[in-house]
C-alpha cells in the first residue's frame, strides 16, 4: 500500500513501512542524520533528523528516521526546514558541539543549519578531534553482522564502543566495519601488509592470490563460509583482481 504525503509541498506516495528520512532522500530532500546508518535500523536518539508534522490542524516535531509511514499519515505534511525545526536542529547541535566541539562532523552539521559556537561546556567534554559521540553505529552493525563484539559501555567522559573489559575479544573477526562505518574516526585500526590490528587483536590477512593484497581476516573468511554459505575460492582474488578478469575474459570473447 503506499499513501499520499506531502514533504516540503513535493507530494509523493510512499509506501507502507518507508520511514519520513527515506521517504524525503527519495524525492532528492536530504534530512541531517547522525545515529542513523542506512544498512541500520533506527533507533532515534540524536535527534538531529526532526522534522515538522501537520495533519489535522494538529503540528507536531518527529524523529523521521524512526517514523514509519502508516495509513494513518494519509494527508499529513512534513516540513523539513521550517522555523520550528531549524531552531530544534540548532538546539541539538549546539548541545553535542559542548559536548564534542572539535568533531568535524558536528562542526559541519553546524555549519549547514547555522547553529553558533557552543556556550557553556559540557563538564563531559571531550577535546578530541576523533571524540567518540555515542552513535551507537559500530556497536549496532557488529550486532547486526552476527559478532555481538563490543557495545556502547561505560559512562560520561569514558563512554565509547568497546570491547568487554577492552580485552581482546575472541567474538571479533577483525571485519573492521566498525572502523569504516565510525562517522568521526574514534575507533583505531591499523594495517601494515598482512596483519591487521583492532580492539587489542592482531589478525592475518588472507593475500589475494593474484596481486598478492591483503583480502580479508582469516577469521572473517571462516565466519562467511560458516555462516554464510561463501566457497573457499570466493576469497582467492580481491575485488579489482576479480573485474580485471572478467574484463579479460571479455575482450578474448569480444575479439572471437
Ligand atoms: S565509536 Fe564511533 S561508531 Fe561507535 S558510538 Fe562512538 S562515534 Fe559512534
Ligand atoms: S538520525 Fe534520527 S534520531 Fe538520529
Amino acid at each position: 500500500m503506499a499513501y499520499k504525503i506531502k514533504i516540503d509541498g513535493k507530494e509523493t506516495d510512499a509506501e507502507e513501512g518507508a520511514t519520513l528520512l527515506d521517504e524525503a532522500l527519495k524525492i532528492g530532500i536530504r534530512i541531517p542524520a547522525i545515529c542513523k546508518h542506512p544498512g541500520l535500523g533506527p533507533i532515534g536518539s540524536c535527534r538531529m533528523c526532526v522534522v515538522e508534522i501537520k495533519k489535522d490542524d494538529k503540528s507536531r516535531l518527529a524523529t523521521s528516521c524512526n517514523h514509519v509511514i502508516r495509513e494513518k499519515d494519509t494527508g499529513m505534511e512534513v516540513f523539513t526546514d521550517s522555523e520550528r525545526v531549524i531552531s530544534k536542529r540548532r538546539e541539538v547541535i549546539e548541545k553535542m558541539r559542548s559536548r564534542w566541539p572539535n568533531v568535524k562532523l558536528l562542526k559541519d552539521l553546524a555549519a549547514q543549519c547555522g547553529a553558533g559556537e557552543p556556550g557553556e561546556r559540557h563538564p563531559d567534554a571531550d577535546l578530541a578531534f576523533n571524540a567518540c559521540i555515542h552513535c551507537g553505529i559500530c556497536a549496532r552493525i557488529c550486532d547486526a553482522l552476527g559478532h555481538h563484539a563490543i557495545s556502547l559501555a561505560d559512562r560520561a567522559a569514558e563512554k565509547t564502543g568497546k570491547t568487554p573489559f577492552c580485552e581482546a575479544s575472541k567474538d571479533c573477526v577483525g571485519c573492521a566495519a566498525c572502523h569504516r562505518n565510525c562517522p568521526t574516526g574514534a575507533i583505531e585500526m591499523n594495517e601494515t601488509g598482512s596483519k591487521r590490528t583492532i580492539w587489542n587483536r592482531e589478525f592475518d590477512l588472507i593475500p589475494c592470490s593474484s596481486c598478492g593484497r591483503g583480502l580479508i581476516t582469516r577469521e572473517q573468511a571462516a565466519f562467511l563460509r560458516t555462516s554464510k554459505g561463501f566457497s573457499e575460492a570466493y576469497f582467492d582474488k580481491c575485488d579489482a583482481c576479480k573485474r580485471t578478469d572478467v574484463a579479460g575474459t571479455i575482450s578474448r570473447i569480444s575479439k572471437w
